[in-house]
């Protein structure tokens, strides 16, 4: 008889977005003439730059003629994207990481879910608290986390990070030593980032405890400071404790066309054991290989043309960011994240709970943003706003929040 993996039967479910949706949904079919601005889901909103949307086209024509056709991609990906990620995103940073350590995919979000495939179930896991809920879920699947204790809101046998205002939403050194410690700065949800000598902090306890860390810096792009590492391998002595992720969607638009890479160091070690090996093993395994085109696409993300206009979206975002911050600001609110993030973290007023102010913001402003208790209890009373809204509707939803 065929059994289910009863450890899909821990997850509690997923309510956050579907429940946004529904009370959208009925606030929209009582009030039809509400005019509503979603500042909720993290999804990217405009068009792909001119320079991708060229050098797609001319891949696409590459693969309609016999002599330039290509069939399956080489599963870690083709050289000439890893070797002008190597040179871009890492050398000219100082970071050491060479074309074969980068692993190409197709989004951060599967790796990030992915990658503790190649770790025992044994292994204790650190997450922050809120978190982007894919470390802890893929970990429940997995079998390496107890079972959901509902008034808690936690899992049994995970490590949680408080991640609150009075640590500056920055995770500190538990109390237990984790095995695996998933970080994700520039942060999603609070928006907030590490300094270079906080992280550095982390990859030294890491290294003196053979823990790995798991970074994913899907949103570097929008650092703007220069004390804040959009690479770990910034640090001193990560290549020894640590496994990067990164994305194309936020950096570049592509979260429709799905790209992203994993960089794990020839030296990096878990009980003896090389984990490069491991994760080629399992890629060549499990993944063909993200498409031609859209790796096509992802090189031209460097060209100078395409860095040029990717640059300007990214303006554009955290021109939305600082609008959002600075209206909240002036008026009253208590808000964080912003300045290197596209996320806006909002303290709730008058003690209301993430929820209470969901409803009060979409019956009073027709906003919808992301309650902070979906991301984990140490988001309850908080409020998330994303900046990839346009900026005509980021503007209106800040005279909005003006006048509530
Ligand atoms: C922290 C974080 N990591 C990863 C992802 C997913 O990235 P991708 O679109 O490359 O799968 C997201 C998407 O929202 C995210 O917020």
């Amino acid at each position: 008889m065929a059994k289910v993996n009863d450890n899909y039967l821990k997850l509690p479910g997923s309510y956050l977005f579907s429940t946004i949706a529904r009370k959208v949904r009925e606030y929209t079919e009582a009030h039809p003439e509400a005019r509503i601005i979603r500042l909720g889901i993290g999804d990217v909103t405009q068009p792909l730059a001119e320079e991708i949307v060229d050098t797609l086209h001319k891949a696409v024509d590459e693969m309609g003629r016999a002599e330039t056709f290509r069939g399956y991609a080489p599963d870690l990906g083709y050289d000439f994207l890893r070797n002008v990620i190597a040179k871009k995103d890492y050398g000219e940073r100082g970071c050491d990481i060479s074309a074969d350590e980068i692993f190409i995919s197709d989004g951060a979000k599967c790796d990030c879910g992915n990658i503790q495939e190649i770790f025992s179930l044994e292994n204790r896991i650190a997450v922050c608290d809120p978190v982007y809920p894919v470390y802890v879920d893929s970990n429940v699947m997995a079998g390496r986390t107890g079972a959901y204790d509902p008034e808690k809101e936690r899992f049994g046998n995970v490590i949680y990070l408080p991640c609150l205002e009075a640590n500056g939403f920055l995770p500190e050194i538990p109390e237990e030593v984790p095995d695996l410690i998933y970080l994700c700065f520039p942060n999603n949800p609070t928006g907030a980032v590490m300094k270079r000598s906080a992280l550095q902090e982390w990859v030294d306890y890491a290294n003196k405890n053979h823990s790995v860390i798991l970074f994913d810096a899907a949103y570097e792009a929008y650092i703007t400071e220069e004390d804040v590492p959009h690479s770990i391998y910034e640090c001193e002595g990560a290549r020894t404790c640590a496994i990067e992720f990164r994305s194309f969607s936020k950096t570049a638009g592509f979260t429709g066309l799905r790209l992203g890479f994993t960089v794990i160091p020839k030296e990096l070690e878990a009980d003896g054991v090389k984990l490069h090996g491991l994760w080629a093993r399992r890629h060549g395994t499990k993944y063909n290989g993200a498409p031609y085109i859209v790796q096509r696409a992802g090189e031209a993300v460097y060209s100078d043309r395409g860095r040029e206009q990717i640059r300007e979206q990214i303006a554009y975002y955290r021109g939305n960011a600082e609008c959002i911050l600075k209206g909240l600001r002036a008026a009253g609110y208590s808000v964080s994240g912003g300045v290197n993030a596209p996320y806006i973290w909002l303290k709730t007023p008058d003690h209301m709970t993430s929820w209470e102010f969901f409803d009060h913001l979409l019956e009073k402003a027709n906003i919808v943003g992301t309650p902070g208790s979906g991301f984990g209890p140490g988001g309850e009373h908080y409020f998330r706003l994303t900046a990839f809204g346009s900026r005509e509707n980021t503007l209106e939803a800040v005279e909005r929040f003006k006048k509530l």
